[in-house]
């Protein structure tokens, strides 16, 4: 570890606070010990742990197996998902809540922001080393309902495909929420809820992929990656069954995986989530565009007929 990656990681420990009471943790050998509820967490890898994978375990095996980072791509996505330029970063204090394998906290990091990742899973582990090369960057294994992390101490705050992948969207929503600073900025994208009959069958499959061994369903998604590679068949079955369509062939293993395998997908209205903006203390309340163009793809979009596809609002926090 060179010296500025180890400083960096000191002053996280010492930034850390207790999930419980709130107070400051100190670290005894291979812990990080509450001196005042008496809660200890270990250190493992460099990586504090306040949790387990638990019903996320698909995502720590997803971000460990494949290799799905791309620069450019994920530069493109991260300014569309958030609506922030990557030349405003530099020098904000930022988390990345749900940093899955740690894509979007390398861009935030390469353009000069100080980036805490946080994640329920084990993905924190390829999170860690996709950024190895950036001392200002950090991670812990943590629910974002009870983050280690003191209240209001972040500049800007991005959530991407992550939330409604918990038991409760909104209560997530609103414990992130309180992270952000006065005057600061929060950027949430959540699936976007499709058309009832799109949400029939979805639901139906997933009754079923959800329980499959991640073996089986991995072979599963291999023919998905191959329907994805397929021109036209990949704009137009997947209206009905999703799979993606990405140019890769291992994100679209990947993404079909990350769609089928997670206990918890719930989705969502652009009202729904600008509502709890609203209810949250934000202003300036923006929902953003989708990152593709074009008239048809904007209107299938609009007609909520993409699946996958989301709901995307940023709004900045009142005094
Ligand atoms: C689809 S992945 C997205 C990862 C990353 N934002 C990206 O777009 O590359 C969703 C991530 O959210 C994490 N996650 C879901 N619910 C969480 C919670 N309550 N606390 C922390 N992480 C959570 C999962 O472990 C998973 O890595
Ligand atoms: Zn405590």
């Amino acid at each position: 570890m060179s010296s500025d990656a180890a400083t960096a990681q000191q002053e996280l420990l010492a930034s850390l606070r207790c999930p419980v009471c709130g107070r400051a943790l100190s670290l005894v050998a291979d812990s990080l010990e509450c001196p005042s509820c008496h809660s200890a967490y270990p250190v493992v890898d460099g990586i504090p742990r306040f949790t387990g994978d638990q019903h996320l375990a698909s995502f720590g095996r997803q971000w460990n197996k494949y290799e799905v980072a791309h620069a450019d791509e994920d530069r493109a996505t991260f300014q569309a998902k958030t609506g922030i330029a990557l030349t405003d970063l530099h020098g904000l204090q930022v988390l990345d809540a749900g940093c899955g394998g740690g894509r979007y906290s390398k861009v935030c990091g390469e353009a000069g922001a100080s980036v805490i990742g946080a994640d329920h899973s084990a993905a924190v582990i390829k999170a860690r080393q996709l950024c190895s090369h950036l001392p200002n960057t950090a991670f812990v294994q943590a629910d974002l309902k009870h983050l280690p992390l003191e209240p209001q101490s972040f500049d800007f705050v991005f959530s991407i495909g992550v939330m409604h992948h918990d038991a409760d969207t909104k209560s997530v929503f609103d414990a992130v929420a309180k992270l952000v600073k006065p005057g600061g900025r929060y950027s949430v994208w959540l699936y976007r809820r499709n058309q009832w009959w799109q949400e029939v069958i979805n639901n139906a499959l997933r009754r079923r992929t959800t329980r499959m061994a991640p073996e089986k369903l991995e072979r599963w998604c291999e023919w998905g990656a191959w329907l994805g590679g397929l021109p036209v068949v990949n704009k137009t079955l997947n209206k009905l069954i999703n799979f993606s369509a990405h140019p890769n062939r291992e994100n679209r293993v990947c993404d079909t995986f990350d769609w089928y395998a997670p206990q918890y997908q719930y989705h969502h209205t652009v009202a729904e989530l600008q509502s709890w903006f609203q209810a949250a203390g934000f202003d300036q309340i923006q929902v953003l565009p989708p990152e593709k163009e074009g008239t048809l793809y904007r209107w299938v979009y609009e007609q909520d007929l993409l699946i996958g596809s989301g709901v995307n609002v940023t709004g900045i926090r009142k005094n």
